[in-house]
């Protein structure tokens, strides 16, 4: 599927360019060229980017900070239970 038509740029080829290194709009789009000429494939090739991006393991402010929250949640779950159990 063409994902930007300004450049004839397809979804494989992206996913190609993520897959051997490119974790950022701009790498795509000095890769690439997309989302320079009308932009209106901008918000779906950051999608890509966003899903493609690993978890950086403490500040990249989406999975690593949900894994947070839920390790604060239990532990404050189980200070409470040990609490009660005093
Ligand atoms: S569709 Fe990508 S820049 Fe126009």
């Amino acid at each position: 599927m063409i994902v930007c038509v300004c450049k004839s740029v397809s979804e494989r080829q992206i996913k190609a360019c993520l897959d051997a290194g490119a974790s950022t709009m701009e790498d795509l789009q000095i890769d690439l060229g997309v989302a320079l000429c009308c932009g209106k494939c901008g918000p779906y090739v950051q999608e890509m980017v966003s899903g493609a991006t690993p978890c950086c393991g403490r500040s990249c402010g989406g999975c690593c900070q949900s894994a947070q929250v839920e390790t604060s949640t239990e532990a404050v779950v189980m200070t409470q239970e040990l609490a009660l159990a005093a």
